[in-house]
């Protein structure tokens, strides 16, 4: 079977930054509850010109600073999101066009709620796998903006970010097992009917959904075969205490990994903990944060993780990391007061991005235009 993995990755995270220690003064919640009940310190907040399209191709950008990377050479490009801006065209293709992907390079979306951006990896694997590639390579981009209703439960939940992930047969950073754990089933804990900015939570039914997932794909997984040793565990990231929760129950069923969460885990945490749920690109994310932590210390060790989308389907597969990941810089945080938050959410104040790819214009039919800062 071919080897194949992960050759690199790139990163973005609006710079826009709401402090949960305010949200919670402001809404008149215990600090205590968003920072050690949630295990959280903030959320990214979009400028009023920022989408899932540009923090996608601010994300493909800070990839395609690895020079080694060609354009020509990627036959493949997937985008995953639960949270698009169209039922029709395609983040993918607004991409084409601001990097000139070839136009023999297959491009779509994948919907799946929190678990697209691993069910199209897995696609990009297997097409490599399948040999028919053409010796050429894909890219998957994990793009969302997570919001909840303001003041509600879930709103310190809320977060955003992107991750384009080339995918290769040459696995600089982490090569993957072909064996996976997979759990299924039709539950009422997460949903965004298409009439509505923002999800409908059943909070306490998706926390149970997401660690019962976590112990049906494990099962599956060990009853094919996979391999169970653990160096180190990633987790879809919702929310730090939710993988707190996860790694407890994996522990249940595996116990050496009783007692060594901050060995096995803890640094995994460390973008989320600002960025907050950037859903399809948050066990991505959760993955950078423990390779730019752990550097050449991770080499050779093996990655357990979990992916979970609500709905729901969640899925265990295993890793092996082959390097280290380049450093990556995120930029500066741009934090906004209450206020400006509110104000921003209520479509009552502007901010705008100055930096990177940028929404231009939307017409009065709702095309979008883009644009990079300076051209
Ligand atoms: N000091 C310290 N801790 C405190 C506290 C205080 N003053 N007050 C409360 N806490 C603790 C609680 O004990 C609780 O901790 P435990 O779970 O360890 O008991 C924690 O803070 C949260 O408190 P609540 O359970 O009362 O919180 P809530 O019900 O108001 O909201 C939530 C929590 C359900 C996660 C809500 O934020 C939510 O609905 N978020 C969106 C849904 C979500 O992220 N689900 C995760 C699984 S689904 C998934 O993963 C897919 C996805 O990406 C969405």
């Amino acid at each position: 079977m071919v080897r194949a993995g992960i050759e690199d990755i790139g990163i973005y995270i609006p710079r826009g930054y709401v402090s949960l220690e305010k949200l919670a003064q402001a809404r008149g919640v215990e600090v205590g509850k968003y920072t050690n009940g949630l295990c959280q310190e903030g959320f990214a907040f979009p400028f009023s010109n920022e989408d899932v399209v540009t923090i996608a191709a601010n994300a493909l950008e800070n990839l395609l600073l690895n020079d080694s990377i060609r354009l020509e050479d990627i036959g493949r490009l997937l985008v995953a999101t639960e949270t698009p801006l169209d039922c029709s065209k395609t983040i993918g293709n607004y991409l084409a066009g601001l990097f000139d992907i070839p136009t023999d390079c297959e491009v779509y979306e994948v919907k799946h709620s929190c678990i697209a951006g691993t069910f199209a990896l897995f696609d990009a694997l297997n097409w490599l796998r399948s040999g028919q590639n053409d010796g050429r390579k894909a890219v998957v981009i994990c793009t969302d903006i997570a919001q909840y209703e303001a003041g509600s439960a879930s709103e310190p939940t809320q977060g955003a970010g992107a991750v384009a992930i080339l995918v290769s047969e040459n696995p600089k950073l982490l090569s993957i097992d072909s064996v996976t754990g997979t759990a299924t089933k039709d539950c009422a804990d997460f949903w965004k009917p298409l009439w509505s900015d923002t999800a409908m939570v059943n909070g306490q039914l998706s926390i149970d959904s997401y660690l019962e997932g976590l112990r049906l794909a494990f099962e599956d997984y060990e009853q094919k075969g996979g391999n169970t040793q653990f160096d180190y565990c990633v987790f879809h990231n919702p929310f730090g205490k939710m993988v707190k929760k996860a790694y407890k129950t994996l522990s249940e069923l595996l116990p050496e990994l009783k007692g060594r969460f901050e060995e096995k885990t803890a640094q995994s945490l460390a973008i989320g903990r600002t960025a907050g749920n950037a859903y399809t690109a948050s066990l991505d994310l959760a993955l950078a944060s423990l390779l730019l932590h752990e550097g050449e210390r991770a080499r050779g060790k093996s990655v357990g993780m979990f992916s979970f989308g609500s709905g729901y389907s969640a899925k265990l597969f295993r890793g092996t990391v082959e390097g280290k990941l380049r450093d990556i810089t995120l930029p500066t945080r741009v934090e906004l007061s209450i206020e400006e938050y509110d104000n921003m959410r209520s479509g009552q104040l502007h901010l705008e991005e100055h930096e990177g790819f940028l929404l231009q214009r939307i017409d009065e039919r709702g095309y979008r235009y883009y644009t990079k800062a300076g051209n």
